[in-house]
């Protein structure tokens, strides 16, 4: 039986993409039963509207406060019962809220190699540091940016200096690792 996962994005949304082609293809034995986005313009939505994935747009500033916020969304991953939540380009703290209802199964991809490089600009920041050895990592998600126990990672090394190339091997990279991860983590 397929097993239900939801995904979080806030940007572009091609991470979300390759996971919903894996899906699709039946390389993942997964659905995604909601694509979740904060950001009511970003593309991510475009992308899952065309795959006919259910998406779930809220702005945090329509609620009170971060809690409401979270308890709307886990009130949909309970009624979907959403077994695994991948944030893909989420640019957010999870809070309390999410945290609680679903610590441990919450898991976010990062582009550098954890510990290095947190935040929101990794590529860039690790590019303009001298890396010669880039990378992806997955890891859970607890309440710190960007940390959490590690659960998987890939070394893309680059000496060039075309950061444009740089961040299209790093997505490549991303796609793979992010499926391969996904389908290990359903088969535990
Ligand atoms: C990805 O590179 C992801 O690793 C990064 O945002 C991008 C989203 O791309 N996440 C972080 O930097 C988290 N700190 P996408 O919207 O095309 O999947």
């Amino acid at each position: 039986m397929k097993r239900n996962i939801a995904v979080f994005a806030s940007g572009s949304g091609s991470n979300f993409e390759a996971i919903a082609r894996a899906c699709a293809d039946g390389t993942l034995n997964a659905r995604i039963a909601v694509c979740v986005v904060d950001k009511p313009r970003a593309y991510a939505i475009v992308r899952a509207e065309s795959l006919g994935i259910p998406v779930l747009v809220l702005s945090p500033k329509d609620f009170p406060s971060k809690r409401e916020y979270e308890k709307e969304i886990a009130d949909r991953l309970d009624r979907e019962n959403v077994e695994l939540v991948c944030l893909a380009g989420y640019m957010r703290i999870v809070g309390d809220e999410l945290l609680s209802r679903y610590g441990g199964k919450i898991i976010n991809i990062h582009p550098a190699l954890l510990p290095a490089f947190p935040g929101a600009h990794a590529i860039e920041d690790s590019f303009r540091y001298g890396v010669k050895v880039f990378g992806v990592t997955i890891h859970y998600v607890d309440e710190t940016l960007d940390g959490g126990k590690i659960i998987s990672q890939v070394a893309v090394p680059y000496e060039g200096s075309d950061i444009a190339e740089l961040e299209a091997m790093i997505h490549k990279a991303e796609h793979k690792l992010y499926v391969d991860t996904v389908r290990c983590l359903l088969c535990e």
